[in-house]
């Protein structure tokens, strides 16, 4: 079976995993903020906080900008539950914005024209969708003009850039946004099974998403109220166990020293299929922009002729053992959304157009050019 995506565990992995079990910490030891300092180091962000999962980071980074009662969270409709429900966990109200088909992400105009008109939000959650970067310079124009937070939702691009005014930002770097968060879940850019990160330049909201991580607990003696002896703690917040263990950043690191070769990997078999669907009428390629080197989770494709060809090339393939997969429903459709704010339906006109034809082929390192080559032709059966 070819899924559309798994994960690569190397030697090196297994290597950096059973050291960490013959250590002395599995959890909150050496290897957690070894991890941390190598996120920061990669993406130029100054504090990185890793955690349980991508949900976890979403969930501590509403948290940590105060989201409550009362606010608006918008995110993308083009998403993984995950990035709304962070929003409702925070008891605010979460509304969306369309789409860029340019991009597949966020689009700045439609959020100007939401602020413009609407009450303006306490967060804006763009998403790097299939490890595109979202428009990141613009919307922090907006955040600047409106007055709401940013946090990027980078679960997928990790290892992704984009330039801007000539520099070259790595996702997750926080140049333009207030936080960002990842995901290392198995079918990402790079894995810890479980696992997430919140990333930021703040110092107060990294020391915030540090004490919410771990119960809101301290021994910090700058926040207790009083020291009853050397063993002494307080819970000055309502935090979570949202930890991460050594034994997952073990991994995390020996993933992210081959971060760069898996990138390559990823944009040869994304170039590869670019190659082979070059010409072909009725399949619209994923969008690579100019200004952007992704490091591509996702290989959306988008069936001009509609819904049917591809429920054909979805069915054709899973008939020769290939996985492909849909993302994403736009999020304010699902039951829980509709039963909170009404039916929704041509809310976001794009992402819903891009969501009733789309399909994510398979996309991995070791994917190999005669499976490409195969995939292409059964996708391309179906709509000559
Ligand atoms: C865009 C996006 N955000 C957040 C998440 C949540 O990450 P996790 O599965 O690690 O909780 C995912 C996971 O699939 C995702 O795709």
């Amino acid at each position: 079976m070819i899924p559309y995506s798994r994960q690569q565990i190397t030697r090196q992995d297994i290597h950096a995993i059973a050291q960490v079990l013959r250590s002395k910490y599995l959890t909150t030891g050496p290897a957690v903020e070894a991890f941390e300092t190598a996120l920061c180091k990669l993406t130029g962000a100054r504090y990185a906080i890793a955690c349980s999962n991508g949900t976890t980071a979403l969930h501590l980074a509403c948290l940590a900008i105060g989201l409550g009662k009362g606010h608006i969270g918008i995110t993308s409709p083009l998403t993984f539950l995950a990035s709304a429900n962070c929003i409702e966990y925070c008891g605010a109200k979460t509304a969306f914005v369309d789409i860029d088909l340019a991009t597949l992400c966020l689009s700045p105009a439609k959020l100007d024209e939401y602020c413009k008109t609407r009450k303006v939000p306490k967060v804006v959650i763009p998403v790097d969708y299939a490890g595109i970067p979202a428009d990141l310079p613009a919307i922090h124009a907006l955040a600047k003009k409106y007055g709401f937070m940013v946090i990027e939702d980078a679960a997928h691009s990790i290892g992704s850039t984009y330039s801007y005014h000539g520099k070259t930002y790595q996702c997750g770097s926080c140049a333009h946004t207030d936080i960002a968060t990842f995901s290392f879940h198995p079918v990402k850019n790079i894995t810890t099974g479980e696992g997430g990160a919140v990333l930021t330049n703040n110092a107060r909201l990294a020391a915030k998403l540090r004490l919410l991580r771990s119960h809101g607990m301290t021994k910090d003696p700058a926040l207790l109220s009083r020291k009853d002896g050397p063993w002494y703690y307080e819970m000055v917040d309502l935090g979570f166990n949202y930890r991460i263990t050594d034994i997952q950043c073990a991994l995390g690191i020996s993933q992210l020293k081959r971060l760069g070769k898996i990138k390559k990997q990823r944009q040869a078999i994304v170039r590869e299929y670019n190659r082979i669907f070059t010409g072909i009428e009725g399949i619209v390629t994923p969008p690579w922009p100019k200004h952007a080197s992704p490091c591509q989770h996702l290989y959306p494709i988008w069936f001009a002729n509609g819904s049917r060809a591809r429920m054909a090339a979805y069915n054709t393939l899973a008939e020769n053992g290939i996985h492909a997969q849909v993302h994403y429903i736009p999020v304010y459709m699902q039951p829980y959304y509709v039963e909170k704010y009404g039916k929704q339906a041509g809310l976001c006109q794009n992402a819903e157009r891009f969501y009733n034809a789309c399909l994510s082929l398979p996309l991995y390192p070791e994917l190999t050019k005669p499976q490409i080559k195969k995939i292409v032709e059964l996708v391309v059966e179906v709509v000559v």
